[in-house]
């Protein structure tokens, strides 16, 4: 029986079927690092292959495989900063001083940048779309536990400017497909605060059958 504000021990659940308590803690204690604090070094190619990788054991129905990854060149980072801040100023999403300089202070700071583009199928006759969807974002986590366990912090980025039809031009976002987020990877030179964990018991309930 759950209780409520309870968070389940994770040292006893692990001693009691000999899993690898380290591994676990990663997964549990991720979280996000806002691309102002990530400095150099970033992933390396054969770390970001890693992460891809790991993103592609996410569960697919109907091996849809409804992902691609474009990991921007450092050398074209300054120009599709400029194409996504260009795009934020028109839409207005301007909020502290300048949007160019907030979004060039902001994913531009991260060391690598990796935009991630769902190839959807909206008329594949067994996997809706939502289904899709969902798997892609299975995919977004594997990538951000696996740069984590590597040692980087990674915050994933949308907004607006990801329907922007200079940003998808310039990434060649085809039809039937969406940019998603560009997911920024770095390193944090300072140790995190530690995420609040949720309560267990407030996302958590147990169904007894219908005549509980
Ligand atoms: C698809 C997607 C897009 C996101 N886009 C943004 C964004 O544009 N700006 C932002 O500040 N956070 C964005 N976030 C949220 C952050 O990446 C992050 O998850 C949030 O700050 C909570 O941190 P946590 O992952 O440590 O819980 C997005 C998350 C997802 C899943």
């Amino acid at each position: 029986m759950l209780q409520k504000n309870s968070v389940p021990s994770n040292s006893s659940v692990l001693s009691e079927n000999g899993s690898d308590p380290i591994l676990l803690e990663r997964v549990l204690t991720r979280r996000s690092l806002s691309p102002m604090r990530l400095v150099e070094p970033g992933p390396t190619q054969k770390e970001i292959e890693l992460m891809v990788s790991a993103a592609l054991t996410a569960p697919d129905l109907g091996a849809v495989r409804p992902w691609r990854f474009i990991s921007i060149d450092q050398a074209a980072r300054d120009e599709i900063t400029k194409i996504v801040s260009e795009a934020k100023a028109r839409r207005g999403s301007n909020g502290r001083g300048s949007a160019v300089e907030s979004e060039r202070g902001h994913g531009a700071r991260a060391p690598v940048q990796i935009a991630i583009i769902a190839c959807l199928d909206p008329e594949h006759v067994d996997v809706p779309i939502l289904q899709q969807y969902i798997s892609v974002g299975a995919a977004l986590q594997n990538m951000l536990l696996s740069a984590d366990i590597l040692g980087y912090g990674a915050m994933i980025l949308s907004g607006d400017e990801m329907r922007d039809p200079d940003v998808i031009k310039a990434l060649n976002v085809r039809w039937n497909e969406k940019l998603v987020a560009l997911v920024c990877l770095g390193t944090c030179p300072r140790p995190a605060k530690p995420k609040r964990r949720l309560k267990v018991a407030d996302h958590l309930t147990v169904w007894c059958g219908s005549n509980e």
